[in-house]
C-alpha cells in the first residue's frame, strides 16, 4: 500500500501533472442487494479511491475495511440524535463498540470522522432534530477525547448547502440562515475548537432539477455563461461560488479558520431530463480536474478534501425528493462503471475499474406474456410492481422512458421480480407474466439481472425508514 502510494506520488510528479490528492467516495446500501463490502474494499484500491464515507456504523461493514489503510468516516443516523444527545452512557458504548474496538482487529479500521447525523437541518425535518444534534455532536467528541482518539478522530455534522444563503448578492453577502443561526454559531465555533471540519453537501444538479432558469454551464467547470460578480472576484461556477458563501458565513460566526470538507458531491444518470451519463461525466470531468489542480476556489486556495456522491446506485432509497434519488451511482447496483471517469483528474477519457467476481442470479428475466393483449387491464399490476420494485428509469428524460407499452410493463415486472431475489411468485401478476431466458435489454434500456448480496439484506430495509439524504427543495439556494 505505503509502496504503491509512493509511485502514484512519483508518477504524477514525473509527469508534472497533478493528482486528486486523497479523493474520498461516498457509499449508501439502501439497495435490494447492497454490493458486498469485500467487492467494495477491491474497487476502491483499484480505482485508487483512499476514502470511503458511509451512512451508518455497522460493525460487519466496517470490519472489512481493517488492514486497508482506506480511510473511513462512519455516520451516526438523524433517528440515533435524540438518544446520542441525552444519554452519555450510549455514546460511551457506541464510542467503544462501533469505534474503538475497529481500531484493534487485523490491522485495524483507519477511521477519521464521525458524521453525526446527516443533513439535520434541512428544512423538510421541520425543525425535528434542531434541540439534539449539537449535544449529540459534544458528546460523541467527548467520548472519543475520553477513549483517547480524540486528536485523531473527529466528530461533524454533515450540512446541507441550505444552512446558509447570499440571496442575490453573491458569496460575500453569505451568511448562516436566519433561523438556525444561533445555533450553527455554536456549532462552528466547536468545530473550530475542535480543529475538526465543516462538512457540506453541495449539489449543483439540485440547483437545475429546482430551477429552469438557472443557468446550466454555472453548474459545471467550463466557464461561459454570465458568472457571479462579487466585488473583484468574478465566480463562474457554482462550487467556487457556495464554499465561498460558506467561508463568508463561517468568518461572521467568528470560525474563519474551520477546515471545510464536502461531505458529497456528484451527479445523477437517470430520473430527469438533466439526469444522464453525459451529465455526470462532464461535471465529474470538470470538478476532479479541478481537484487535482489544488486550485481550491478564491477564498480557500489550495486542496480540497472531496467526498462524491455516490458509489453505486441505492433502488430502494426515497423517491420523495426526485426519481434521480436512486440514481446517484458512478458506478451500477452491481458496481459495473456507467460512464468514462478519471479519478486521477487528468481528464483522461478512460472507465473506471468495476467490482469483480461478483456474482449474479440465473441470467433470467420476469416479463408480460404475449397472449395479454389488454395492456389496460395491466395497470394494477403495474402500479403494484412500481410501487414495491422501481421504475424510476421508466420516467421522462431516463433510459428507458422510450420503451414501447408492453416493454413498460415488462420492465415494471421484471425489477419487481429482480427485487425480490427471482422468487417465482414475484413473477406471476394472476398470471400475466412469465420467466424467460431472453435478455429484454434494450438499447440504452437495462434489464438488470439481480446480484447475489452478501450483505444482509434488512440492512436496507431499516435505512429506507431514514428519509433521505438530500431533500432536493432546499438546495437552490445561495445565489438565485
Ligand atoms: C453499532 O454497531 C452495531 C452492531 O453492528 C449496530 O447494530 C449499531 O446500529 C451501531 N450503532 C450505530 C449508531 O450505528
Ligand atoms: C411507460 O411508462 C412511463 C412511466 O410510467 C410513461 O412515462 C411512458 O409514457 C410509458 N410508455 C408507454 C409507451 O406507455
Ligand atoms: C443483457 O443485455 C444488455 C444489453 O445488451 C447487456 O448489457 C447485459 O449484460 C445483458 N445481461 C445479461 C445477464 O446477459
Amino acid at each position: 500500500m505505503a509502496r504503491a502510494m509512493v509511485l502514484i506520488w512519483v508518477w504524477c510528479a514525473v509527469l508534472a501533472t497533478t493528482c486528486v490528492n486523497g479523493l474520498g467516495v461516498n457509499w449508501g446500501t439502501q439497495a435490494s442487494s447492497p454490493l458486498d463490502p469485500k467487492y467494495v474494499v477491491q474497487m476502491l484500491k483499484d480505482n485508487k479511491i483512499k476514502k470511503v464515507k458511509l451512512f451508518d456504523s455497522d460493525h460487519w461493514t466496517v470490519n472489512h475495511f481493517a488492514g486497508t489503510g482506506i480511510e473511513v468516516a462512519l455516520g451516526i443516523p438523524n433517528l440515533n440524535l435524540k438518544e446520542f444527545s441525552d444519554d452519555y452512557d450510549t455514546v460511551q458504548d457506541y464510542v467503544k463498540e462501533n469505534v474503538s474496538d475497529h481500531l484493534r482487529d487485523h490491522g485495524g479500521v483507519n477511521i477519521k470522522y464521525i458524521a453525526v447525523g446527516n443533513e439535520p437541518f434541512l428544512k423538510a425535518y421541520k425543525g425535528k432534530f434542531e434541540k439534539t444534534v449539537f449535544p449529540a455532536l459534544k458528546n460523541v467528541q467527548k467520548a472519543l477525547n475520553e477513549a483517547g482518539l480524540g486528536h485523531k478522530i473527529k466528530a461533524t455534522i454533515p450540512q446541507n448547502a441550505d444552512v446558509y444563503n447570499s440571496g442575490t448578492a453573491g458569496p460575500s453577502a453569505g451568511n448562516f440562515r436566519a433561523d438556525i443561526r444561533d445555533v450553527m454559531i455554536k456549532i462552528s465555533r466547536f468545530l473550530d475548537q475542535n480543529n475538526s471540519p465543516f462538512m457540506v453537501n453541495i449539489y449543483p444538479f439540485l440547483s437545475l432539477y429546482e430551477n429552469d432558469n438557472f443557468p446550466v454551464e454555472f453548474a459545471f467547470f467550463e466557464g461561459g455563461g454570465q458568472g457571479v460578480q462579487d466585488g473583484n472576484i468574478h465566480y463562474t461556477n457554482m462550487f467556487d461560488a457556495n464554499l465561498d458563501t460558506l467561508k463568508y458565513s463561517l468568518k461572521k460566526a467568528g470560525a474563519s479558520n474551520v477546515k471545510i470538507v464536502v461531505g458529497e458531491i456528484g451527479w445523477p444518470t437517470n430520473g430527469h431530463k438533466q439526469a444522464n451519463a453525459k451529465m455526470a461525466e462532464k461535471f465529474y470531468n470538470g470538478l476532479l480536474q479541478k481537484l487535482a489542480s489544488s486550485k481550491g476556489t478564491p477564498l480557500n486556495p489550495g486542496y480540497i478534501e472531496v467526498y462524491l456522491f455516490s458509489l453505486t446506485d441505492e433502488n430502494t432509497k426515497s423517491v420523495a425528493p426526485g426519481y434521480f434519488e436512486r440514481h446517484w451511482g458512478i458506478f451500477r447496483y452491481d458496481g459495473q462503471p456507467k460512464y468514462p471517469v478519471d479519478f486521477s483528474g487528468q481528464g483522461n477519457e478512460k472507465m473506471p475499474v468495476g467490482a469483480k467476481h461478483v456474482k449474479y442470479m440465473p441470467h433470467q428475466w420476469c416479463v408480460l406474456k404475449d397472449d395479454i393483449k389488454n395492456l389496460k387491464s395491466m395497470k394494477g399490476n403495474m402500479d403494484y410492481a412500481c410501487s414495491l420494485g422501481d421504475c424510476t428509469s421508466l420516467s421522462y428524460g431516463s433510459t428507458c422512458n422510450k420503451l414501447s407499452e408492453r416493454k413498460n410493463i415488462s420492465y415494471a415486472f421484471n425489477m419487481y421480480f429482480q427485487m425480490n431475489e427471482q422468487s417465482v411468485e414475484a413473477c406471476d401478476f394472476n398470471g400475466a407474466a412469465k420467466i424467460t431466458k431472453q435478455n429484454f435489454s434494450d438499447g440504452e434500456c437495462l434489464f438488470p439481472v439481480e446480484i447475489i448480496s452478501g450483505a444482509r439484506k434488512e440492512l436496507a430495509g431499516i435505512l429506507s425508514g431514514v428519509v433521505s439524504s438530500m431533500m432536493m427543495m432546499m438546495m437552490l439556494m445561495v445565489l438565485f
